[in-house]
């Protein structure tokens, strides 16, 4: 293993056991998808954002989301080693919480506000990734940037608006409740105005269920009324995170990004007005699944635990070939590749200007191989009959940076310092195949 990253390894290994977060523990959740669960979070609910990785990726998903994305103006590798020490530095702050500091009233007070004069962790998580124009347009990080990542192109479906796609930095809050990701945006957006500007974001959240003690845990519903994560990978089988999230050693990366992950967003409109008056049956049919419990059409009595046997209907007669879930993921040899791990919210921001509902679903996923995981499962979705109801109309790819360690250690570390002119390891791949820019 490469200095680096076996420095990077031992710091973290102790910063794991510190700050061990138990994991579904304490909301009865058992995967990232699940619905979050009436009265089993509260306030005081603290996830680590130390670590290996990042937190707000295989750590549960709250209530409450949101994506925002930024211009970066850092020009040179210290004022980048400046920007990522300060988001460090509020991260750090804002999930642990605390009283605000004095505030003298002949200058701005140092905090909104709007949470009152304790802050609390509400399971606030703060995710940090980059985007493809941070190494375009900086010759000297532009060596470093990893393999596949790039700007998000536009698929068959698509209408993206400019204004709400890609930027330099994305930032992923999520919390028990939406006021504490606003407070979160709005602190990292008052302190750090001269590295950092807003290009775009959308909150979202997913609905709370009431809590049935005997019940198993479901998936959460989307705007369209369907279960939305029900074939999700386990994200508590560490093994299987590490294969389709985690970036190691088989993914040929640079060293500095071990540890770290590929996160695709897309804004994706939902036609809901034309879904609401469409049959049932042709609902269900155009997911493969049954629309309240979410199983697999193949077993429509059954749960949404259980997995659709495509061999024994091939020509589809339960459950469509041009099914979104049959189409996502065939479930054919290799198709495992093409896995990742989906963490999306549901969005609704009012009425366009046409009157319709803008409502959609603020897709997230995260995996080890962009190209081998969404932009393939994309291409497969490309023409599928959802399509008529859908209309994908923004969002990015980005490379999630790897966690960081309590005390001295920063996130994007691994990064600067493969930016220093005496690094050895700083553009090499993991042993593999070779970086191709
Ligand atoms: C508004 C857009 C979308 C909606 C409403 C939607 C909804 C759903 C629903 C209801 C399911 C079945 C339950 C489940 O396993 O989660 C599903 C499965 C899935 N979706 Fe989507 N989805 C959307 C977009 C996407 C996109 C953009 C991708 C990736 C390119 C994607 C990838 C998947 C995958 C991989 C599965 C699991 C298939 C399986 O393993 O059986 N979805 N989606």
């Amino acid at each position: 293993m490469p200095a680096l990253l076996t420095t990077r390894r031992r710091l973290l290994a102790g910063a794991a056991a510190l700050a061990a977060t138990p994991a579904f523990a304490a909301t009865g959740q058992h995967n990232v998808t699940d619905a979050p669960v009436a009265d089993t979070t509260s306030a005081a609910d603290l996830v680590s954002p130390y670590g290996r990785h990042q937190a707000g990726i295989t750590t549960p998903r709250p209530a409450n989301g949101m994506v925002a994305a930024f211009h970066v103006l850092a020009s040179d590798p210290s004022a980048l080693e400046r920007l990522f020490r300060r988001l460090t530095e509020r991260i750090v702050l804002l999930t642990h919480g605390g009283p605000l500091p004095e505030t003298d009233p002949k200058l701005p007070p140092p905090d909104s506000g709007i949470l009152g004069p304790v802050v609390q962790p509400d399971a606030l998580t703060v995710t940090v990734g980059l985007g493809a124009s941070l190494f375009e347009d900086r010759t000297w990080l532009a060596p470093h940037r990893p393999r596949v990542l790039s700007r998000m192109t536009r698929f068959h479906n698509d209408a993206l608006d400019a204004d709400i796609c890609h930027g330099d930095l994305v930032i992923q809050f999520c919390a028990n409740t939406q006021d504490t990701a606003v407070h979160a945006l709005r602190d990292i957006v008052k302190n750090i105005p001269d590295q950092l500007v807003l290009k775009w974001a959308q909150a979202g959240n997913v609905p709370v269920i009431p809590a049935r003690p005997d019940a198993a845990p479901e998936s959460a519903r989307n705007l369209l009324g369907f279960r939305d994560g029900s074939a999700n990978p386990d994200s508590e089988d560490a093994a299987l995170m590490e294969r389709v999230v985690w970036i190691g050693p088989g993914n040929a990366e640079p060293d500095w990004a071990a540890d770290g992950t590929y996160m695709a967003v897309r804004i994706i409109r939902n036609l809901v007005e034309r879904w609401d008056r469409t049959p049932l049956g042709e609902q269900e049919r155009i997911f493969g699944r049954t629309k309240m419990s979410g199983a697999p059409l193949d077993r429509a009595e059954g749960t949404e635990a259980m997995v659709p046997d495509y061999a024994a209907d091939p020509e589809g007669e339960a459950v469509p070939l041009d099914s979104h879930i049959r189409l996502a993921n065939p479930r054919t040899p290799g198709s495992e590749e093409s896995l990742m791990l989906r963490r999306p919210f549901n969005y609704v921001n009012g009425v366009l200007k046409n009157g319709q509902l803008d409502q959609g679903l603020l897709f997230i996923a995260f995996q080890s191989d962009l190209e081998k995981a969404f932009v393939a499962v994309q291409r497969r979705l490309d023409r599928e009959p959802l399509e008529e109801y859908i209309k994908p109309v923004g969002g990015g790819y980005f490379f999630v940076l790897p966690g960081f360690a309590a005390g001295e250690d920063f996130l994007g570390s691994s990064l600067i310092a493969a930016l220093s002119p005496t690094s050895q390891t700083s553009s090499q791949s993991i042993p593999g195949r070779p970086v191709t820019d």
